[in-house]
């Protein structure tokens, strides 16, 4: 359960919690139209709270909405401006962020080009999305029977609603069969992402990651490890990977902004390396953690204070 704060941003004003409520006519509720970004903000070492990399997340949520043809009626910057707004009058000094742009009720139908735009902003305290003991220890994972969108299906690019019900399948089916979460393959066979993650793996001390075309999210996170891999000198190569190649890997790691940095111990009942955190990934996640909330001062440009 989601524990509520205060307030949420909707069209320009602060509701409070119990009121944020959209009419059930809303069009994206029926037909999956809406983008919407995950967002973190952490309290840093120096007592300031901070929101990573959130121009990098708006922007991302504006090309959604181009790719989708959906309008926003607020800026980019009023956005960004809500997100700290929304962290301080609910008092959070961390948290998760969800901004989203949607279509509004009015017309039903697919083809309602009259139905307002909204644009809301949640923000809620959200721990280790895989569990604290899996940044730690890793999780068990399973190839899923559910491709990732083949790019002419659907906006692999596109963080959009209605996309999500085939992760949801794929993250349900791979619970049911006592799994943590789920990889899945793009439409040609080459492995593709998590159910909200982007996945990396070592062999012999290179780092590979599904290159753009294999149907992925370019996440955020992913660009982030992919810039410390390379600061720390790591040789980072974005390519097509197969199954068994993952199934050989001596290191595997999902990226995220709920998951953030989540090592992987087993795919498909084949143990990964030791079967425990590998030493590259946790180099990475210690970096990145340190960044997003130690005291590295390495990328300010990463960082947006509330
Ligand atoms: C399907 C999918 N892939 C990858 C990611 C990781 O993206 P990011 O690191 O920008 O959060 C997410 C999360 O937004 C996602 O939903």
């Amino acid at each position: 359960m989601v524990d509520k704060v205060k307030k949420i941003w909707m069209d320009g004003g602060l509701v409070e919690w119990d009121e944020a409520r959209v009419h059930i006519l809303t069009h994206s509720l029926h037909y999956g139209v809406a983008a919407f970004e995950g967002v973190r903000a952490y309290k840093r070492a120096d007592g300031g709270t901070y929101i990573f990399r959130l121009r990098e997340h708006i922007d991302r949520l504006f090309d959604t909405c181009k790719m989708a043809l959906l309008e926003p009626k607020f800026t980019r910057d009023e956005v960004m401006v809500a997100c700290a707004e929304l962290l301080r009058v609910n008092g959070m000094e961390d948290g998760y962020l969800r901004p989203m742009v949607y279509v509004g009720d009015g017309a039903m139908g697919i083809y309602a080009p009259q139905n307002e735009s909204r644009t809301s902003v949640i923000a809620w305290k959200w721990g280790a999305y895989l569990g604290e003991e899996a940044l730690k220890s890793g999780i068990r994972t399973k190839i899923s029977s559910f491709a990732r969108h083949h790019v002419n299906i659907s906006l692999a690019k596109a963080k959009m609603s209605g996309q999500y019900t085939n992760s949801v399948l794929a993250k349900r089916e791979a619970k049911f069969g006592g799994y943590d979460e789920a990889i899945m393959l793009d439409a040609s066979g080459f492995v593709s992402e998590g159910t909200g993650e982007n996945l990396f793996m070592v062999k012999k001390g290179k780092l590979l990651t599904p290159d753009l075309a294999s149907s992925i999210l370019e996440g955020i996170t992913r660009d982030t490890v992919m810039t410390i891999a390379r600061e720390f000198g790591y040789v980072v190569e974005e390519c097509r990977i197969t199954r068994d190649m993952l199934w050989t890997a001596d290191e595997i790691f999902l990226t995220g902004t709920a998951a953030e940095i989540t090592p992987v111990r087993e795919v498909d009942n084949r143990t990964v390396g030791a079967g425990h955190r590998g030493p590259i990934t946790e180099r990475i996640q210690s970096r990145f953690f340190d960044i997003v909330r130690g005291s590295d001062e390495g990328h300010p440009e990463w960082l947006y204070k509330v």
